[in-house]
């Protein structure tokens, strides 16, 4: 039996900021931040947009009633959470309106989270084969004003649906984890950022895709032919292509140029909103689905998630025939292309007013499912 992703979408807050004007503000030559981070814009989010509106806003356009009525269980992967107990997946349950006969939960692991998720999924259905699990990934990435993470920051989630038969990507039973105790970005309850030690946690990435990608190797002998594209989590876009290239040094022109335009097909999103953190992989994911024009059924995709602390995996789908019906490939450039630009002093302002759990308020967002109140030190969610 297949089982794999069905449908995908993702979504994004409606505000940006220009990296180019970011760098001046900084006083940093843009190309740092352009070619040397390989990012051009930044998603930001008002205090009244959270985890869980980005999650309802990215699964709202592609879930049917009948899927409603399939789902069985609902993961969020995230490391944005905002209650110590209580999962953000109970509040998407209801919010979308599951049937109530379901598991819904969170599961944290940086931002290799989603992957834990959709493993799980995975196996969920090959023993129910009629039911479907939603797995969402939604995140903030906030590393502070003037620190050195700020120019991959980023916001928002992507929404997967896991069934039998899917329509986009078969996942499959291919695939190899690794987990190794390292400190290289880490937050300690309590803590607004994360701890961040930048060059050990791109070291940790290289090192990480290279011991797997010969594990993969070896355990189910493959080379890099087997493969249509890799698609990289994505912290910023100069990031995948660097672990990218160690493996790709004593390969033939032909097949560094073929992966390497993947790649470059696989970031266009990400270079316009930054840091998922969870959802990263996913992005670039739907990104190289509907910015390609080369891809067809039968290719095999190898993915590669990394959650920093750390643990990492490479695994694989192959992609089903029409796959390119199941997109919103229009939708998607249109979401973009409609955000607001800030001005620096806009995006600080909105930085640096962080929302206070426990003072009741009352919001005026007009942006689908926002923040309506806070009482009582509860998030009330309304759509406009
Ligand atoms: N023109 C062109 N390129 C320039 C340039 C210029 N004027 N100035 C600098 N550069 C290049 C540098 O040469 C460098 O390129 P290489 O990496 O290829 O050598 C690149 O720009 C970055 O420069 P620095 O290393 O000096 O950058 P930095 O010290 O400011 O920090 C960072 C970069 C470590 C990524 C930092 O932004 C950071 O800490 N980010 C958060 C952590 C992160 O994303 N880590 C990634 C792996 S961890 C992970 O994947 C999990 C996760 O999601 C967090």
């Amino acid at each position: 039996m297949n089982v794999g992703i069905d449908k995908i979408n993702f979504f994004v807050p409606p505000y940006y900021l220009d990296m180019t004007k970011l760098a001046e503000a900084r006083k940093v030559d843009p190309a740092k931040f352009h070619i040397g981070i390989g990012q051009d814009e930044m998603a930001i989010n008002p205090k009244t947009q959270d985890i869980i509106t980005f999650a309802v806003n990215a699964c709202k356009p592609i879930l049917t009633k009948e899927d409603l009525a399939a789902i069985d269980m609902v993961i969020l992967g995230t490391e944005s959470s905002f209650d110590e107990s209580k999962s953000a997946a109970v509040i998407l349950h209801r919010l979308l309106k599951i049937q109530p006969f379901a598991r819904s939960f969170e599961i944290k692991e940086a931002c290799y989270a989603a992957t834990a998720g959709l493993q799980m999924a995975k196996n969920h259905i090959l023993s129910h084969p009629e039911k479907k699990v939603l797995v969402v990934a939604s995140d903030i990435a906030r590393y502070g004003l003037n620190s050195g993470g700020e120019p991959t920051q980023g916001a928002g989630a992507v929404a997967m649906l896991i069934s039998q038969k899917p329509r986009i990507l078969a996942l499959e039973d291919e695939s190899v984890a690794l987990t190794q105790d390292i400190y290289d970005f880490w937050r300690p309850s309590g803590y607004d950022y994360p701890l961040v030690d930048g060059p050990l946690s791109n070291q940790t990435y290289i090192q990480s895709f290279e011991k797997l990608w010969q594990e993969n190797k070896r355990r189910h002998q493959r080379s890099l032919k087997d493969y249509t594209a890799i698609v990289f989590h994505t912290p910023y876009t100069k990031m995948g292509k660097k672990a990218l290239s160690t493996i790709l040094e004593n390969e033939e022109k032909v097949e560094q140029k073929r992966l390497l335009t993947r790649y470059e097909e696989s970031i266009g999103y990400s270079r316009r909103i930054g840091n998922l953190y969870t959802a990263s992989l996913y992005l670039a994911l739907i990104s190289l689905l509907e910015t390609s024009t080369s891809l067809k059924a039968g290719d095999r995709l190898g993915l590669f998630s990394y959650g920093s602390g750390a643990v990492a995996e490479f695994f694989s789908g192959t992609l089903v025939a029409d796959f390119e019906k199941q997109l919103l490939k229009k939708d998607h450039p249109t979401l973009l292309n409609q955000r607001q630009e800030l001005s620096v002093d806009q995006y600080e302002n909105i930085f640096n007013d962080s929302l206070n759990s426990n003072l009741d308020t009352d919001f005026n967002d007009p942006l689908p499912y926002s923040i309506e109140k806070i009482k009582d030190s509860i998030r009330y969610y309304r759509r406009s």
